[in-house]
């Protein structure tokens, strides 16, 4: 298996939950190590180390730091190691980002997958199988494709039109349709999840969850956009994980299933729930009631209100449903975050990250 982005937040979840869950598979884990990628990400996997030299190699896991643009890289790869599933993680990921500089967006998200079904297709094409394998392509989306939802209007089902609003999401959009077309004009055998939002051990500390429990322990502001009241559909990871790799194994090929938690807080609410497990697992902090942190400041421009998924089909039809309820899932997530200060304090020292920082809320105060 091929897995694109492998050592991002999601990506890497993946990997290691694959590595446990399929003991045959063996997986060639290519990314580009942008600020949000870091092999620090793929320490301690099932059967794979991390040598000296940062690259990451095992009897089952084998790292490539390469970008999905590379079609020769890409191609060699697939040869190489005869592919026959690729799981495509790879993509530049946050909004505000997307907003500031949308051009990497275009070029990740939508060049970069182009180049990767390009390189499926022809190497697919001659068979249809790899070694007595069925051939699969999984791409990896989001529910910010479907636009933003007004008070009452039903959840997104994978019928719902495409209204992307952020230049990230018009990128996924973009990614998706793609995916698509190669489906129908060369029968690439794919499937995509649309998910909701994702939270959990080794999230970048740019997005909402991790940002917040990083700031908090810190007794930094907890920047809250706007008045706070957008909705999410949260989804722990690990039932992310299960949910694509159920999708890339049982998955009907054609098809999309929409993915999500069926949790939909406020952001208010989640930071508040966040504050309170803080004040539970760290009493003595100078910072409790860490909730007194919270600060309102300037919105993110054309912010999406509310998101809400439908995953009936893939309930129905896959038999997946997510284990974990909202509450537990940030306990879990906290209590990670808590037993890895040295992985956040990497993360929080890199000049890109610093910079982000001053970058994105300087302005907003
Ligand atoms: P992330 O930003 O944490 O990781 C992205 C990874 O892709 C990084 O390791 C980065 O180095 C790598 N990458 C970027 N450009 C690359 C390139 N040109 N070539 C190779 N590798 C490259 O992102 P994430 O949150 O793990 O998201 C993974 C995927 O899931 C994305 O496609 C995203 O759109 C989708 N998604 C994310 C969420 C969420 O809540 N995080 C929800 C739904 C869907
Ligand atoms: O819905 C799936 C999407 O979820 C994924 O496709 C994206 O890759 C992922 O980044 C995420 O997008 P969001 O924009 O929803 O995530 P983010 O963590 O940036 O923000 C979540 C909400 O919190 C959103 O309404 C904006 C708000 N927010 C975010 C930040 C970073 C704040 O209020 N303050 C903040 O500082």
């Amino acid at each position: 298996m091929l897995v694109t982005g492998g050592a991002g937040f999601i990506g890497s979840n993946f990997v290691r939950y694959l590595l446990r869950a399929e003991p045959a598979v063996r997986v060639i884990n290519l990314d580009a190590l942008t600020y949000a990628g870091s092999v620090e990400n793929l320490k301690n996997l099932p059967e794979a180390e991390a040598g000296a030299s940062g690259e990451v190699t095992g009897a089952r896991h084998t790292f490539v730091h390469g970008d999905v643009g590379d079609r020769e890289l890409i191609e060699g790869l697939l040869k190489k190691h005869r592919i026959d599933t690729i799981v495509h993680f790879a993509a530049e990921t946050h909004v505000d980002r997307s907003i500031m500089g949308p051009e990497l967006f275009i070029k990740t998200n939508v060049l970069g997958t182009l180049s990767l079904l390009e390189v499926a297709w022809k190497y697919w094409g001659l068979e249809r199988s790899i070694g007595g394998r069925e051939t699969r392509f999984h791409h990896i989306s989001t529910d910010e494709v479907f636009g933003s939802l007004g008070p009452g209007e039903e959840a997104w089902t994978e019928d719902a039109p495409y209204a992307p609003h952020s230049p990230y999401a018009a990128s996924k959009a973009s990614s998706d349709h793609l995916v698509r077309a190669y489906g129908h004009t060369h029968g690439l055998p794919y499937t995509i999840t649309n998910c909701s939002n994702n939270y959990g051990p080794y999230q970048f500390p740019e997005k909402l969850v991790p940002l917040m429990i990083s700031n908090a322990l810190e007794g930094n502001p907890l920047p809250i956009y706007g008045d706070g009241r957008q909705i999410r559909d949260w989804l722990y990871i690990d039932d992310h994980c299960e949910a694509i790799g159920t999708v890339v194994r049982k998955g009907r090929p054609g098809e999309t299933y929409n993915v999500g938690g069926g949790v939909q807080p406020t952001n208010l609410e989640i930071v508040e729930k966040l504050c309170a497990a803080l004040d539970e697992a760290r009493p003595d902090s100078r910072y409790v009631p860490h909730k007194s942190l919270m600060k309102f400041v300037a919105d993110r421009p054309g912010h999406d209100r509310r998101y809400a998924i439908d995953s009936a089909k893939i309930r129905a039809e896959l038999g997946w449903k997510p284990r974990h309820a909202l509450e537990e899932g940030l306990k879990k997530t906290i209590e990670w975050y808590l037993r890895h200060p040295e992985w956040l304090a990497a993360v929080r020292a890199q000049g890109d990250y610093r910079d982000w920082i001053a970058r994105n809320y300087g302005r907003r105060s």
